[in-house]
């Protein structure tokens, strides 16, 4: 039940989950639940190990905000050297409000609106990474308006297929993102000839959840014809982006990245080129740096199935609803491991079928009140959570060694509808 508790941020310390040094069950008390809890620790741990994996070639780590936005972790990042990856003007307010200089911030996306283009603009970012010929015109029609010169990246689709769940598969010639292979090079000479536009790099995002370096090694060789016949060309790129999706194991059955050889890999790429390295992980940063702690509700026994009922949702982690990702759900006292175990769904109370976090689980029968934590609960979790059911979003902590802070309170109903309108002919 508790195997390897190290890979989700965990120490089990006196039969007790905790994360670092602080027991959950004082979080749980102190904050109440459900509530979202992130290791420091863990975060700047895989940091720090793929920036040293990378460190024979400059690489800039732009960690992608869309994973977990919360500022406390953005400004844990920050402070290691970490850039962004941003995908809207909120995720380019919210990284530079961490303190993340616009230098090291890249901006993705296949629908940048015109305001979003002239904050990322006015901003000096270390790149906009153009989707489309469209967009290409738009950001320097924009630059021209704002007297500015802007340096753009071209994100090409490099028809990679990394064998991943097919929502997070992006690299695909099917796939909404990115410039098509065929177009990418006439569009890079086009973008080279723009006097408003300086263009720094190419750049690719294959998907989500590849364990392996393969995939991208195999993007960027599609990539580096291309760096070549640019350079060939008299147009000199300084880097070049493999996006992010480097996986993480939310099991011990799963594949884990081998982050040492994954660096080597493709800073021997990117060397190979002469060209810095850009890389957008989101999940390996955070994924398994958080845990949502939840409680026991009650139980029921129905005829085909048991249901263990908590008070997290599927507004709250949507994963297990949205892509069947399984997220390890244990319990947050070990003494609960001594009692017979039985297979469960454990649900929320959010009216929908879909509202589970685990399907036919073995769990020790919890007791109601008790505590249990689902794993792996770091990326993608609160970035994606809602009020559905008018639950208020759940609240969010950060641990430093023994130490705890409250980084978002949970919000009251009442603040919820404070922030809606009543016409005044319902008044
Ligand atoms: N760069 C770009 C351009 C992206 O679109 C993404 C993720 C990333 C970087 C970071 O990918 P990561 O390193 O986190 O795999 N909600 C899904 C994941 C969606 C990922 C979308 N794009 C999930 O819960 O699995």
């Amino acid at each position: 039940m508790y195997a390897d508790p190290e890979r989700y941020g965990l120490r089990l310390t006196r039969g007790v989950l905790h994360v670092e040094a602080v027991p959950l069950p004082e979080i749980a008390a102190a904050v109440g639940t459900p509530t979202y809890v992130y290791s420091s620790a863990h975060i700047e741990a895989r940091h720090d190990e793929l920036a040293r994996a990378c460190a024979s070639q400059p690489t800039q780590l732009c960690y992608a905000v869309k994973a977990n936005s919360s500022q406390a972790v953005l400004r844990t990042l920050a402070r290691r050297g970490a850039g962004a990856d941003i995908v809207s003007g909120g995720e380019l307010v919210r990284a530079i409000a961490a303190g993340i200089p616009a230098d090291k911030i890249v901006f993705s996306g296949v629908g940048k609106l015109d305001a979003e283009i002239d904050a990322a603009i006015s901003a000096g970012l270390r790149a906009i990474n153009v989707e489309s010929a469209e967009e290409l015109e738009r950001v320097a029609t924009r630059a021209r308006a704002l007297g500015r010169r802007v340096a753009v990246a071209l994100r090409v689709n490099p028809d990679i297929d990394p064998d991943t769940h097919p929502y997070l598969a992006t690299g695909l010639r099917e796939s909404k993102f990115g410039v098509a292979m065929a177009e990418a090079e006439a569009l890079a000479l086009r973008a080279a000839a723009i006097p408003e536009l300086s263009l720094v790099g190419l750049a690719c995002h294959i998907g989500s959840q590849i364990a392996e370096a393969t995939p991208f090694l195999a993007a960027f060789e599609r990539l580096r014809g291309l760096v070549l016949r640019l350079r060939g060309q008299g147009v000199a790129l300084r880097q070049i982006d493999l996006g992010g999706g480097l996986g993480i194991a939310y099991t011990s059955e799963e594949p884990t990245l081998d982050v040492a050889s994954f660096g080597a890999a493709v800073t021997a790429a990117a060397r190979s080129l002469g060209l810095e390295l850009v890389l957008e992980p989101g999940r390996f940063f955070v994924g398994n740096a958080g845990v949502l702690l939840t409680r026991v509700i009650g139980r029921k026994r129905g005829e085909a199935r048991s249901f263990v009922i908590v008070d997290a949702a599927m507004n709250d982690l949507i994963r297990p609803a949205l892509y069947g990702a399984f997220h390890p759900i244990v319990p947050v006292s070990a003494a609960a491991a001594g009692r017979g175990a039985l297979r469960a769904d454990v649900v929320g109370p959010v009216c929908e079928c879909g509202d589970f976090l685990g399907l036919d689980r073995l769990l020790p029968w919890p007791e109601p009140g008790e505590l249990l934590a689902v794993l792996g609960a770091g990326a993608y979790g609160m970035a994606m959570a809602s009020t559905y059911n008018s639950r208020p979003l759940a609240a969010e902590v950060l641990v430093k060694d023994g130490a705890f802070a409250v980084t978002r309170p949970r919000r009251t109903i009442e603040a919820l509808i404070a922030d809606e309108r009543v016409p005044d002919w319902l008044a």
